[in-house]
């Protein structure tokens, strides 16, 4: 038998419902099927969500940060700082402006980027920062502030997994000069795949509304609508990033259960961490009392000095009792296309790597029931049990 045939309890289950297929079958019967009203829609109630001025849906959070580099001017030659452990495309957006990804060490403790590292890689060629809220849990947003002042940088926060998070009492998105949060399949509000960028600052707003549709002009559009409705004028070279209706439709039934479906993801993070907290081998994820985490991840560390076997062999361990885990991140400094391009290489970043090879994360989405949640615990155990030294 296979592991994949065995698995009980999968990495990640949404949570969709009939007001989902309602919503999506009604955008359907309109005949309007891409960007229209339903985002508009969507987008001015995430402003509320969020407490931001504007909203911008695009169609993944990599177009998101991508646009958000565009919007603040990143070109050839700049570098911008990001942590290495993080997903690729936090530091892809960097290399489609042909800019380069400065990879930063992390905090061991808390996962996120480290700012005193990050003020260590600052040169002449840095423009911005883009720190990496991990697992939900935001990143020491006031000392990265401080940092980007000091030496005149832009925040672009990487708010993926970051939906909704608190820190000192602010919701993310409503903090830095732009934010830019994921809505794909296995994030708390998910509409299989898709993107917003918040902002308080109007002139970013505009840029990025026109650069998600191949930089046509909207004021074109307005100018010519009545009189001339095929006319419009192609005003920068932009993308094919736009939102659609029927995504929207997904993504207003799910805003109106973020709440609920957030603090599903808590209760089962608290039970983990009640259930982990004792055990010897193994290390709960650190809680900052002044943030609150969206807890898209929980990611569990062992402390492979009291066990018997490795990372790798515990997750196989979990696949064997039929759980299925992952792994946030492979620091990107060990991927082999930023080895080629920028010269990285093992040893260059150690807490990330320290980290990575300690780290597994559990199943954590509002749909997982009870006795799915106590069969995980049950399971991590075992393993630890048997396999502890
Ligand atoms: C930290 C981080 N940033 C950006 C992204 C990209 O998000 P998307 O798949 O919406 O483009 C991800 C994907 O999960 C991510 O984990």
């Amino acid at each position: 038998m296979t592991t994949e045939s065995i698995i009980k309890i999968p990495f990640h289950r949404a949570e969709f419902g009939e007001e989902e297929v309602e919503a999506v079958t009604e955008v359907i019967r309109s005949g309007w099927l891409t960007m229209g009203a339903k985002t508009f829609e969507f987008e001015r109630q995430f402003t509320e969500y969020v407490g931001a001025r504007f909203a911008v849906a695009v169609s993944s959070c990599t177009a998101a940060l991508h646009l958000c580099l565009e919007a603040i001017g990143v070109r050839a030659g700049d570098e911008v700082l990001i942590p290495t452990t993080t997903f690729t495309a936090t530091a892809e957006v960097v290399t489609y402006l042909g800019a380069r990804p400065v990879f930063v060490d992390i905090d061991s403790q808390t996962m996120n980027l480290d700012p005193r590292d990050a003020e260590r890689r600052i040169t002449s060629q840095t423009r911005a920062i883009i720190p990496v809220h991990f697992g939900g849990q935001p990143c020491d947003m006031e000392e990265i502030h401080d940092l980007a002042e000091a030496h005149k940088l832009h925040v672009v926060e990487d708010a993926a997994h970051a939906l909704p998070a608190t820190y000192r009492g602010a919701t993310i998105g409503a903090f830095s000069e732009l934010t830019a949060f994921s809505f794909y399949a296995t994030k708390t509000l998910s509409t299989g795949e898709g993107g917003m960028i918040t902002t308080d600052n109007e002139g970013y707003a505009q840029r990025l509304q026109l650069m998600r549709l191949h930089g046509i002009s909207r004021d074109a559009w307005k100018r010519y609508a009545v009189k001339n409705a095929w006319h419009y004028e192609v005003i920068e070279h932009g993308f094919k990033y736009n939102f659609t209706d029927l995504q929207a439709a997904l993504g207003i039934v799910q805003l109106a259960k973020c709440d609920a479906m957030s603090k599903a993801r808590r209760r089962i993070a608290e039970r983990y961490t009640q259930a982990f907290r004792n055990i010897e081998s193994l290390e709960v994820p650190v809680v900052c009392e002044d943030r609150d985490s969206a807890w898209h991840l929980y990611a569990l560390r062992l402390k492979l000095d009291r066990l018997q076997i490795n990372r790798a062999q515990f997750i196989d361990e979990l696949a064997q009792r039929g759980i299925a885990t992952s792994v946030h991140f492979i620091p990107l400094h060990l991927q082999p296309v930023y080895q080629r391009v920028y010269g990285y290489k093992s040893g260059d970043l150690p807490n990330a790597e320290a980290q990575y090879l300690r780290c597994l994360s559990l199943p954590i989405y509002s749909s997982m029931s009870g006795d799915e949640l106590e069969f995980v615990i049950l399971s991590v155990l075992d393993v630890a049990t048997k396999w502890s030294r």
